[in-house]
């Protein structure tokens, strides 16, 4: 019989089992069946070095203090992502930094700024981006997001090679200085872009809990018409660069309001710019395309807004419009409907 009253190493050896037993069971079985449960999705890929070192500084900035990386499953979450947030999401995110260092949290829980899981599809315009973090007043009005200055460097003779930020003249302390974009703001900005919700194989349509009091989306309110809500497409895709009263930013993005492009009675050059992007003039940044993001219907729901908002003057598009052009741009997106 086991007597712990004599026999101090039964004592010891019964509590070194039991602590060996209990830290199985409560710990490393269930860690290794989580581990297992989170392989990646097939169409998700690796982090590169360079996007690995800006989620790095991602963490380092305190980025997750203020911006979440999961979509809930509740309808409310549905304007941050296609469906809800699964494990296998964090896969390659979720790697430990080095020995010494935990995994990186990146879920956050606060959301004082909006949910990062799909900024990358939401907002694919580096230039967008490292603006937005050299001042995010600058494209976003009233931003209460801190600037992130101390990623970016002012200089009157940036190298050849430099990533020069289309920074507006007025805005600059010196106008004879140009604002380049140091290494690790451009290894953040990759690791922005690489926030898209990797498809579901076989998935069908994604299920969010209905949230109470909450109102229909967009799409549902237009219901009554043909088109999407093309106000509300160009708020979500168009107006962090344009503006919200399409008056641009000078130097960084040109106004939609009197463009003659805007205004021209044939749409072809417009559509074509939408779909396939655009980056004709030095004085002004990168248009990416947004073939990929949205479907015909709400291209000309979009188009049709700008043309005939904000004091322009143009006839409306259809659908058919922009099949017709993006046959013309973009062969391999074709096929969106
Ligand atoms: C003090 C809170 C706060 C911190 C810290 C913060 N942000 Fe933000 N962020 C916001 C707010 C508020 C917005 C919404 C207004 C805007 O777009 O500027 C925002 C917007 C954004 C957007 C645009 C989102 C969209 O849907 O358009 C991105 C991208 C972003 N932040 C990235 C970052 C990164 C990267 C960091 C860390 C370097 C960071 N933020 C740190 C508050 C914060
Ligand atoms: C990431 C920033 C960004 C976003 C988002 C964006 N654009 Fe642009 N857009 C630009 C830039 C930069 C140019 C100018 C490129 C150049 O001339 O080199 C431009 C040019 C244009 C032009 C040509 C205007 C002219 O007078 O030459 C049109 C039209 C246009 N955009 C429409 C849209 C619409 C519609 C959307 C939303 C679906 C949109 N853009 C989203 C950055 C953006």
């Amino acid at each position: 019989m086991l007597n712990f009253h004599k026999d101090h190493q039964n004592l010891v050896n019964v509590a070194l089992l039991v602590f060996v037993l209990l830290s199985m069971g409560v710990a490393v079985i269930p860690a290794n069946e989580l581990a297992s449960s989170n392989a990646p999705l097939p169409t998700m890929v690796p982090l590169t070095p360079s996007e690995r070192r800006g989620l790095e500084v991602y963490v380092s900035e305190g980025c997750a203090a203020c911006h979440t990386q999961q979509v809930r499953n509740i309808e409310m979450d549905k304007v941050w992502g296609d469906r809800p947030s699964i494990p296998s999401d964090y896969h390659y995110s979720k790697q430990r930094l080095d020995v010494w260092r935990q995994s990186p949290s990146l879920l956050g829980s606060e959301r004082t700024g909006p949910d990062l899981t799909n900024i990358g599809k939401r907002q694919p315009g580096v230039q967008w981006h490292l603006l937005h973090l050299y001042d995010p007043r600058m494209v976003v009005q009233g931003s209460i997001m801190p600037r992130y200055t101390w990623l970016f460097e002012e200089t009157a003779t940036p190298e050849a090679d430099a990533v020069v930020v289309p920074v507006p003249k007025d805005r600059l302390r010196d106008s004879s200085l140009v604002v380049v974009a140091d290494q690790r703001a451009q290894d953040l900005v990759a690791y922005l872009l690489t926030l898209k919700q990797a498809d579901m194989p076989g998935a069908g349509e994604p299920v969010f809990l209905p949230s109470p009091g909450r109102r229909a989306d967009t799409k549902e309110d237009a219901a009554g018409s043909d088109l999407p809500d093309g106000g509300a497409l160009y708020v979500q895709t168009c107006s962090a660069c344009h503006g919200a009263e399409a008056t641009g930013l000078p130097g960084a993005f040109p106004a939609l309001a009197g463009s003659p492009v805007v205004n021209d009675q044939d749409p072809t050059l417009m559509l074509t710019i939408i779909l396939g992007g655009y980056d004709a003039r030095p004085e002004f940044g990168v248009m990416p395309p947004q073939a990929t993001q949205l479907t015909d219907t709400e291209i000309a729901a979009i188009a049709t807004h700008v043309r005939s908002n904000f004091g322009n003057d143009a006839p409306a598009t259809d659908p058919d419009a922009v099949k017709a052009v993006r046959s013309t741009v973009a062969p391999e997106t074709a096929l969106m409907p």
